[in-house]
């Protein structure tokens, strides 16, 4: 991430919760039932900002589960460790995650509304595999809209570099890394694609 993201992000970080509409509760358990997410699990929620999956991810898998919110932005990851010093099963650490090590192992890699904001994608999505997904796991790319929402916000910013794909066409392009990549769903609420390491995985 350069440091012109990082100082984006920081910016955006005081009304990210007020602006961000897409992300109701309604459209979130959605997407999480989607991906089955159980009690238990060890989840990485990858680019966390202000950890609008949090409480959500929190409740599902209950005390016996972990989450951990990655970010680098010190505005965002301010804000989310206020909102969420209660929730015991929660860590929040600031890490670049396409440079830098994370520790752990987890079932399940969230990529929530970030995809687009990946350098290396290919690499990320390899390392997270040998270092820190468990036997079986997955990582998930999700949004609260389809990729024509996602791609206007980012034109009106002047990010046009950052373009998301149609899902199905960025499910091809993982399955040419080597991976079994499967749409879940493609609608004007929910963009999800699975990525399993091999055929093995299934959702
Ligand atoms: C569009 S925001 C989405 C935030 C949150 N997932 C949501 O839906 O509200 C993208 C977030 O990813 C973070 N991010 C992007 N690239 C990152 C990287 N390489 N390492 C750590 N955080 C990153 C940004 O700081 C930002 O908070």
């Amino acid at each position: 991430m350069t440091d012109s993201e990082i100082e984006f992000f920081d910016m955006l970080a005081p009304e990210w919760d007020n602006n961000e509409v897409r992300s109701t509760p309604q459209r979130i358990n959605h997407i999480l039932d989607l991906i089955s997410i159980d009690r238990g699990m060890d989840i990485l929620d990858l680019g966390t900002g202000t950890g609008v999956l949090v409480p959500y991810l929190s409740q599902r898998v209950g005390v016996d589960g972990k989450i951990v919110g990655v970010d680098l932005s010190d505005g965002m990851l301010e804000i989310a460790k206020r909102k969420y010093v209660s929730l015991n099963n929660v860590e929040f650490l600031k890490i670049d995650f396409e440079e830098q090590i994370i520790p752990g192992n987890y079932d399940i890699v969230l990529l929530y509304s970030v995809y687009p904001h990946l350098h290396y994608p290919k690499d990320t999505i390899d390392w997270l595999f040998k270092i820190n997904i468990k036997p079986g796991g997955k990582i998930i790319i999700a949004f609260p809209s389809d990729e024509k929402f996602i791609n206007e916000i980012h034109h009106s910013r002047g990010a046009d570099s950052d373009c998301l794909p149609g899902a199905y066409e960025l499910s091809k392009t993982i399955c040419g890394w080597g991976y079994d990549a499967k749409v879940v769903e493609d609608s004007e609420d929910a963009y999800v694609i699975s990525i399993c390491n091999g055929a093995t995985g299934e959702l």
